[in-house]
């Protein structure tokens, strides 16, 4: 059987997923072709999707649900009734209702979705000082990564015939969770920048911004495209990219979601079949 397994990944913790279910499914007897959809230039390429029997789509949950570059992304696909799984990294805090409307997207698009399943990982607002989920994803993540991906081939074999459940639907409308979506440029009140500080022009954030915001030349993000995932941030390669301090809102936001740190750390790896 062949797999196309694609992920976005501003940070590398959806990436890290990807790589142990990539060596998983082929443990399992697949051929997978590993797509990395976050470079721009990347969701622009048409998909031929005629080659694979099954397409597993992975993606960090950016406010609830997936970001919108991959929405958008998955409103291009022709999904030509092939089975499909999802799997989100996410930062500790809200998952819901990113299974439920990013398995309406696929099914919209002619998919039929097996599986889907969550995994915690370092948030990416760790950058300007939050403390969630460091050091995830973790063996424990991994070893269910790999348990996830040997279930869901039997489901793509038709070994296992069923396809997965119905996850909790939401009360929110899209209109709702764009104002929450929103909401990030409250924390990140400082865009990606340089500043005065000089740097080697590498080119690597404006060549990896997944949005285009990105222009290296002054080192500054256009907020209208920018949806801050910090790819920029995390890659450059002088550490010359910067944002303000989120040190400050740290525990207003624990307050905020009403969690404390330890009880977020204990959070697992949640496989939905
Ligand atoms: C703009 C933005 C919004 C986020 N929203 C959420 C969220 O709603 N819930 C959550 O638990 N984590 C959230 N996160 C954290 C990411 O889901 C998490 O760090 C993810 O693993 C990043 O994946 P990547 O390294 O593959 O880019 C958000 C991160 C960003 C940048
Ligand atoms: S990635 Fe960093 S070093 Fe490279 S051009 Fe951008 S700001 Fe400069
Ligand atoms: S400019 Fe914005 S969208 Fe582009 S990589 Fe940086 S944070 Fe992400």
């Amino acid at each position: 059987m062949k797999l196309l397994l694609n992920y976005f990944s501003a940070t590398g913790n959806t990436a890290k997923i990807a790589k142990v279910l990539e060596e998983a499914f082929a443990a399992a007897g697949a051929e997978v072709d590993l797509h990395d959809i976050t470079p721009y230039s990347r969701r622009r390429e048409k998909i031929e999707l005629k080659p694979y029997q099954a397409v597993v789509f992975g993606a960090p949950i950016h406010s609830w649900r997936a970001p919108r570059l991959v929405r958008e992304w998955m409103r291009t696909l022709d999904g030509q009734g092939k089975k499909c799984s999802m799997f989100f990294s996410y930062g500790g805090f809200g998952v819901h209702p990113t299974h439920y409307s990013t398995r309406k997207i696929l099914e919209e698009q002619g998919f039929i979705v097996v599986s889907s399943a969550e995994f915690p990982a370092s948030h990416t607002f760790n950058i300007g000082g939050w403390r969630a989920m460091a050091g995830r994803p973790d063996v424990t993540d991994f070893a269910a990564a790999k348990e996830y991906a040997e279930r869901t081939y039997k489901r793509f074999t038709g070994e296992d015939p069923a396809v997965t459940g119905e996850f909790e639907k939401t009360d929110y409308t899209e209109e709702t969770l764009d104002a929450i979506e929103a909401f990030r440029f409250k924390v990140l009140t400082q865009l990606p920048g340089r500043g005065g500080d000089d740097c080697s022009m590498c080119m690597i954030c404006e060549e990896l911004c997944p949005s285009g915001a990105m222009n290296a030349e002054p080192g500054e993000a256009d907020k209208e495209k920018c949806i801050a995932c910090l790819g920029c941030v995390h890659n450059c390669p002088d550490s010359v990219l910067k944002i303000n301090d989120m040190s400050q809102g740290w525990a207003l936001k624990l307050q905020m979601e009403q969690i404390t740190e330890d009880e977020m750390r204990k959070k697992k790896s949640r496989i939905y079949l």
